[in-house]
């Protein structure tokens, strides 16, 4: 097996099919090790950047580099990636053996060889007894391992995988989550991993690049892309946001500013991982779970503290948590989420309700 991954490196790298650009000049770096994730919605450019380097698709401009070597003219075959697909895309007439061994046998490795590594894979995947079956006598979810093991036999130093979990129901996709990492930690590639699917990403990524119209918004850790999103799109791609225009802003402190909201409303707020340029739009953006809600009269806010009147509109109960609409007048809908543990009774719609969030979690971000 692998020692260790390659380190990734994307200098400018672009594709454009005609005048549609699939991905403008893009750079990114993955450590090695790492397991990194592209999310992003559908056409966002996800698999063409993957494609770029798996050697499937021919970039237009920019350098590929593997533990820096160029590798962008090199042929897929050559370039020790390892590559896994959401249809599985195992050959149906093997059996699940040859399917293992079938990169093995391409690159003219021992018989002796062969069957050793494909036992050890198929061990590594928690598979060792089917190795005779053909796919279709399969479940999804062992498909799917086998199509792992299939793609990192050969001790790639770096695996893409392309929505790989994109075709399992929800409960195996968890499942299979702690398998990958698990697979992970044996195998110590450098993971590439594509999703459309945010908690996936979150739950098993060191970090994240968040996609939009062929561009890279923002990359980070996990924790750091939710709670510092740099503009609109990445606060409301990676977990849910309250956004709301901001008409006018004037400084109030170090890092505070005070803003007016389209609708009236004055909050104090602090600037964000990035700050607007002259002209461009602004939001300020309030995480449901930031902000604690009651009966009205029943909060108070104190220091810098934001607090608004409303009225309940949506009222519901998921899996230990309360989702609620809040209307706070002027049109705007405010979204509120909290353990249900926190509160001895749901609060009913119509009831009049007070809101109270802190100035640190009201986040001044461009739109764009
Ligand atoms: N072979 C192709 N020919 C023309 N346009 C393409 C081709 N492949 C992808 N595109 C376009 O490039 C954009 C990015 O596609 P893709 O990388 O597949 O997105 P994602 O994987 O994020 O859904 C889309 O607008 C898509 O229609
Ligand atoms: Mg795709």
């Amino acid at each position: 097996m692998a020692k260790h991954g390659a380190k990734l490196e994307l200098l400018g790298v672009e594709k454009s099919y005609g005048h549609v650009a699939a991905l403008h000049p893009t750079d990114l770096v993955v450590e090695v090790g790492e397991f990194f994730s592209l999310i992003g919605p559908s056409g966002s450019g996800k698999t063409t950047l993957l494609g770029a380097v798996a050697g499937f698709t021919q970039p237009s401009a920019g350098r590929i580099e593997m533990d820096g070597r160029n590798i962008a003219m090199m042929p897929p075959y050559l370039r020790n990636i390892g590559m896994v697909f959401q249809n599985y895309a195992l050959f149906p007439h093997m059996s699940v053996f040859d399917n293992v061994a079938f990169p093995l046998r391409l690159r003219k490795v021992p018989a002796a060889d062969i069957q050793q590594k494909v036992d050890r894979m198929l061990a590594t995947v928690r598979l060792p007894d089917v190795a005779q079956r053909r796919p279709s006598q399969l479940s999804g979810g062992q498909q799917q391992r086998i199509a792992l093991a299939r793609a990192a036999v050969y001790d790639p130093r770096i695996l893409l995988m392309d929505e790989p979990l994109g075709a399992l129901d929800k409960n195996l996709r968890e499942e299979m989550q702690f398998e990958i990492k698990a697979f992970h930690r044996q195998i110590d590639a450098t993971i590439l991993y594509v999703t459309h699917d945010q908690d996936e990403a979150t739950a098993m990524s060191d970090r994240i690049a968040i996609m939009n119209g062929g561009r890279i918004v923002q990359c980070g850790a996990p924790r750091d892309l939710y709670e510092h999103p740099r503009n609109a799109f990445a606060a409301s791609f990676l977990g849910s946001a309250n956004l709301f225009d901001v008409v006018g802003n004037s400084p109030a402190g170090p890092g505070a500013v005070k803003v007016r909201l389209a609708n009236g409303t004055e909050l104090n707020a602090v600037t964000g991982a990035s700050v607007a340029a002259p002209g461009v739009a602004q939001v300020v953006c309030v995480r449901p779970e930031t902000i604690q809600i009651g009966p009205a009269g029943t909060l108070a806010s104190g220091g810098d503290a934001n607090l608004l009147q409303g009225r309940v509109t949506d009222a519901i109960y998921t899996a230990g948590t309360f989702r609620y609409q809040v209307d706070v007048g002027a049109k705007s809908l405010v979204s509120v989420k909290l353990p249900s543990i926190r509160q001895t009774s749901m609060l009913e719609c119509d009831q009049p309700v007070t809101l109270v969030w802190p100035a640190s979690a009201t986040l001044l971000i461009p739109k764009d």
